[in-house]
């Protein structure tokens, strides 16, 4: 009997392959030979240290309505820190994939350095279900710098006094805009605390959400309303209807004296965004999730790497990809960071919110490729990708 036979029985009712010895042995043979660096030893027992990749770890868990929660993190010594209404990408490991999405900052910067951001479980999402009914408190995950421009002007902030603003939420789309209330009005043992930041500064929100139970940070809202720092138009889908944006007019009588700022889904937005426009009112806006309007033919979608999809014309290429094992880069999966870009080498792809068609013709076009957003495109016709 040879010397491996031992681990050929350890197999169980199965008896252990000879390729399946030599796997382990190679395994094992590749851990001696590729020892861990002094810096792998510290990320693992220092994951938040200075100089490791920036990381988080869950310190606490708030549970907002049934299916939205908000996640408090101590960032890595190397948070840059962030302004009020910006978001960070989180990179989160689900069934063994590394995941990227963006969620926004839902409070000012604190005094303890801790961060939050809060996570509406979307039915069928990968990401948001993991870290609202999965994620433990002491879990570690991967952070980047916070981004975005969906934030109050500088100048607003020094001169506050007379300045009337229209916050217009939605959903978990009232994230970013109670991180902005948050820093304006801060709440104390005593009550809400005025500063000179927010003295003089005129507010209404008006919040929507499917019912009053399910309206995140209504309480934090209505607190805020009661104190005098802002008027709150809460608005129930199952009590008023859907919001009409032609009803602002009514809602905010001094509406033609605000400046806007609105999240939420793309639909209320493109409503606001052309009622706005045709009032010449001053409107600013952060998008959740692109609203993709156009449907391509699909088509054969091979990548570089030599795997193949059959993509209808409906499915992103990023998720034709992940479909067929190719996890290519993304970040925001809405079209908005650029982070999934990579080369069309030949072939067409339709931008499923424009209907718009890019073309790549070897010897045409570059030829390094015609660079694409994979989230948001998809295939019109067999396409070739560099990756
Ligand atoms: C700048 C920015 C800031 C964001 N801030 C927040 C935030 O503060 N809180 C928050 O909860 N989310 C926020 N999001 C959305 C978030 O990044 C994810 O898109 C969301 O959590 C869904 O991810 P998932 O992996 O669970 O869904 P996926 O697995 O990617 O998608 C599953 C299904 O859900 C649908 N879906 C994707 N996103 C949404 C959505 N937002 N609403 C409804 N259906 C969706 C998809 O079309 C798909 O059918 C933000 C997005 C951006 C771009
Ligand atoms: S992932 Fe952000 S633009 Fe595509």
């Amino acid at each position: 009997m040879s010397s491996f036979s031992p681990l050929l029985q350890s197999a169980g009712r199965r008896r252990t392959t000879w390729s399946e010895v030599r796997t382990r042995l190679e395994k094992v043979a590749n851990a001696a030979v590729t020892p861990l660096m002094p810096a792998d030893y510290l990320d693992l027992f220092h994951p938040l240290r200075s100089g490791a990749p920036l990381r988080g770890r869950i310190v606490e868990l708030v549970p907002e309505t049934k299916d939205a929660a908000t996640i408090v993190l101590k960032p890595g010594s190397d948070w840059a820190g962030h302004v009020p209404g910006q978001y960070l990408r989180i990179g989160i490991d689900v069934d063994g994939v590394r995941q990227w999405r963006a969620y926004s900052l839902t409070h000012g910067p604190r005094a303890d350095g801790l961060i939050s951001i809060t996570v509406k479980a979307v039915p069928g999402g990968k990401v948001s279900n993991h870290l609202v009914h999965s994620c433990p408190v002491g879990s570690v995950v991967h952070l980047e710098q916070a981004t975005g421009e969906f934030v109050l002007p500088e100048t607003l902030t020094s001169d506050p006094a007379g300045t009337k603003l229209l916050f217009v939420t939605a959903g978990s789309g009232v994230t970013p805009v109670i991180g902005m209330l948050r820093n304006l009005f801060p709440v104390a043992d005593e009550g809400v605390v005025h500063l000179d930041r927010s003295r003089g500064l005129d507010i209404t929100v008006v919040h929507v959400a499917p019912t009053r139970p399910d309206s995140i940070f209504l309480r934090d809202l209505e607190a805020l309303d009661a104190s005098g720092s802002i008027r709150l138009v809460a608005r129930y889908d199952d009590q008023h209807g859907l919001l009409d944006v032609a009803e602002l007019a009514t809602l905010v009588p001094d509406l033609a004296e605000r400046t806007t700022y609105a999240c939420g889904p793309g639909g209320l937005l493109d409503a606001l965004d052309a009622h706005h426009a045709e009032a010449g009112l001053d409107l600013f806006t952060e998008q959740f999730r692109p609203a993709l309007v156009a449907v391509g033919d699909g088509g054969e979608v091979s990548f570089t790497s030599g795997a193949s999809v059959t993509a209808d014309g409906a499915t992103t290429l990023l998720d034709a990809g992940e479909s067929a094992g190719v996890l290519m880069p993304s970040g925001c999966r809405m079209g908005v960071c650029f982070g999934c870009v990579v080369p069309l080498r030949e072939g067409s792809v339709r931008d499923l919110r424009n209907g718009e068609i890019t073309t790549a013709v070897p010897g045409e076009t570059a030829p390094e490729g015609v660079p694409i957003q994979t989230c948001i495109t998809a295939a019109a016709g067999p396409c070739h990708i560099g990756y």
